[in-house]
Order: C-alpha cells, then structure tokens, then sequence
C-alpha cells in the first residue's frame, strides 16, 4: 500500500472526508488529516473534540480483501500502530485498553473510529480514523479523570523532554501501521502484532465486565487472540468476546 497525504487546517471531521474521497473512486492509501475538527467523531455517536492544532487528527482510506467480519481487526492495528508511534518517538510506555484505546499513565491518549462501507456482503472500503492528545491541557469535565495528552505525560517525567510535534506523530503512525497492514493482508489474521499487542494490554489478568447483549457476566481477560478476541475467563473456562463491550474495572480510577 503506497500512503498519499491531504492535509486540511479545518475539517468536519477527516472520517467524513475521506468517506467523500472514497465515493469519488480515491484510492487505497489516501489518508486525511486535519488542524482542527468542527464535527469529530468518536464511538457510539459521542463527539471527538479536535481544538486547532492541539491534536493528530487523521484517517486513512482502506480497500482492504477481507470478509466483512474481520474489518475490526484493523483497528487493532491502528491501535498497535499508533502504540509504537508514540514509544518509539517519546519513549513513554503506552499499553492498550481493548481493543482501541492507547493509555498512557492509565489515562486515554488515543481513540480509534473504524467505519465501513459494504455492498451485497463485500466490503467496499473501511475508514480508519486516529485522534490522538497531543498538546491538550484541558478536557471536558466528564472525561477529565480519563484523558491525557503526550505533553500532559512528558513533562510529568520531568528533565530534558523531547517537544512534540504532531506532523511526527502522524507520520510515525502511518509508517507502522503500513508495516502491519501489509503483514496482516497475507494472512487477514493479527499473528504479526499478537504478542506486542499483549504485551500491552492492560485488561491482561484484570477483572472484566462482559457487557453481552445475550448476558452480561464478569471475568478475567487472559489476552487476545489471533482473531482479535478478547479471552476471558469465567467459572474456569475461556470465552472469546467478540463484538459486545467490554468495560475494565480499576483502570480509570472510578470505572
Ligand atoms: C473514540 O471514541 O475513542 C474514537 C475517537 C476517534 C477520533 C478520530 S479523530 C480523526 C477521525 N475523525 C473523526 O471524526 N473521528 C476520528
């Protein structure tokens, strides 16, 4: 896959535009990022506050061969692409809340948006939107106690720390998940991140609530596979969760 970059100083949001590029036939590859977003999006319809420059906020336009079922793996690899961006870059820890938040310090730095579009049971492409808290200072009150930005965490370190830029961060994270995507088309499975990915995972022998439609039911997570499925363990067997959320108690503090 060959990365081609559009940048835009205001956007609604750079999943919407690259949704626009996609109808227009752009291709594979083609990745939007923004200075500021005036209608970013997050999951489950909750809005993505995206400042002027305070934040990466970019998308990436995937026409990838994989059954419909398997799209959200791709978003595990956006999630360990953006994980060793900001190792690799600012050698600050970061472990992965599943399947897509990055934390730092226990506290989100990171969110990840997948959307498809598909036709008669095919997928016609897949947006995979990043936003990740560079610069930011200040949050809005009800995410106050979860969210954090690199800067936040750097200078916590103290000493001689390295200065942010969000262009490297952008840049670092589509290199990586290039990398990952191209090793994850040969096998559609998450065999080249697995054992990085648990590594970093923070859920890993914490207790875990299974929010089921079928019935909800507490656990422990044992790790993903290579399906990208949670395992958890309950009364001693292992189920793989799947779709469904899942919520992690005793990570933010009051979850
Ligand atoms: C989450 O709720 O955790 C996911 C947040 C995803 C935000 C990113 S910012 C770039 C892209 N454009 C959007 O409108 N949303 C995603």
């Amino acid at each position: 896959m060959e990365i081609r970059k559009h940048y835009f100083e205001t956007i609604d949001s750079t999943n919407l535009e690259i949704k626009r590029m996609a109808s227009d036939g752009a291709a594979e590859g083609t990745v939007v990022s923004a200075g500021e977003q005036t209608a970013g999006r997050g999951r489950s319809g909750h809005q993505w506050k995206t400042p002027m420059h305070e934040s990466v906020a970019t998308s990436i336009l995937l026409r990838p061969r994989v059954e419909i079922e398997n799209v959200s793996r791709l978003t595990l690899i956006a999630a360990m692409a953006v994980a060793d961006a900001v190792e690799n870059l600012y050698n600050l820890k970061t472990e992965i809340k599943w399947p897509n938040d990055i934390l730092v310090n226990r506290k989100k730095v990171c969110g990840i948006l997948t959307e498809m579009d598909a036709k008669d049971n095919r997928v016609q492409y897949v947006v995979v939107g990043i936003g990740v808290n560079v610069h930011t200072r200040e949050f809005p009150e009800d995410i106050r106690d979860k969210a954090t930005s690199l800067d936040l965490e750097l200078e916590k370190l103290g000493g001689d720390v390295v200065p942010t830029s969000r262009e490297d961060v952008d840049n670092a994270i589509w290199y990586y998940f290039q990398k990952y995507y191209d090793l994850f088309q040969e096998t559609e499975d998450l065999t080249c991140i697995l054992e990085k990915y648990n590594q970093r995972l923070v859920n890993r022998n914490r207790e875990v609530r299974v929010l089921d439609p079928l019935g909800e039911y507490t656990g422990v997570a044992r790790g993903m596979n290579e399906r990208g499925e949670l395992l958890v363990e309950t009364f001693g067997q292992l189920r793989a969760v799947d779709s469904g959320e899942v919520s992690v108690r005793g990570i933010y503090g009051y979850v």
